[in-house]
């Protein structure tokens, strides 16, 4: 019999908990000065549903962010923005308080963290 092996995405509880995170991240963008200025649209609800579909997609959950938006080519898709130290620093805020609110168990929060950190660094764009 073939062994099973569950991905990240269903161990933290799928969907729902992909969709609670980034609900709650984008509550703190929606906030935070200077950050807000920096997203185009009016509406941040489409720009949640990207990242979401993006993150589901990354950890094992279906690939409806790449048959919707393509390769992520994620450094090239932020090139037209500033991330800077202080917006890295922002971001990253405001996933720590939305990865608190998950409570995951501690080993998958940590692995979560551990590629978020990972990932905004490699976003910075305009050094000092
Ligand atoms: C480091 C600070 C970061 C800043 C300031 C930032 C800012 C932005 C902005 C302004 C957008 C455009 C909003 C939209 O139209 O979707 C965007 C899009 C996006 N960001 Fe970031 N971002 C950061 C880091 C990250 C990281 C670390 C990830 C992945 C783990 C990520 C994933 C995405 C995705 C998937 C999109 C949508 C791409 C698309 O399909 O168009 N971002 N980000």
């Amino acid at each position: 019999m073939e062994i099973q092996q569950l991905t990240f995405y269903e161990l933290v509880g799928g969907e729902p908990t992909f969709r609670a995170l980034v609900r709650r991240f984008y509550e703190g963008v929606a906030d935070d000065p200077i950050l807000r200025p920096m997203y185009p649209e009016e509406d941040l609800g489409p720009a949640e549903d990207r990242l979401a579909l993006f993150l589901m997609q990354y950890w094992g959950g279906p690939h409806t962010y790449g048959e919707t938006r393509g390769h992520p080519r994620l450094r090239m898709r932020h090139a037209p923005f500033t991330v800077d130290r202080a917006a890295h620093d922002a971001w990253l805020r405001h996933m720590r308080d939305a990865v608190d609110s998950l409570e995951l168990d501690p080993k998958l929060e940590k692995q979560l963290w551990d590629y978020l950190v990972f990932a905004a660094r490699s976003m910075i764009n305009t050094p000092e």
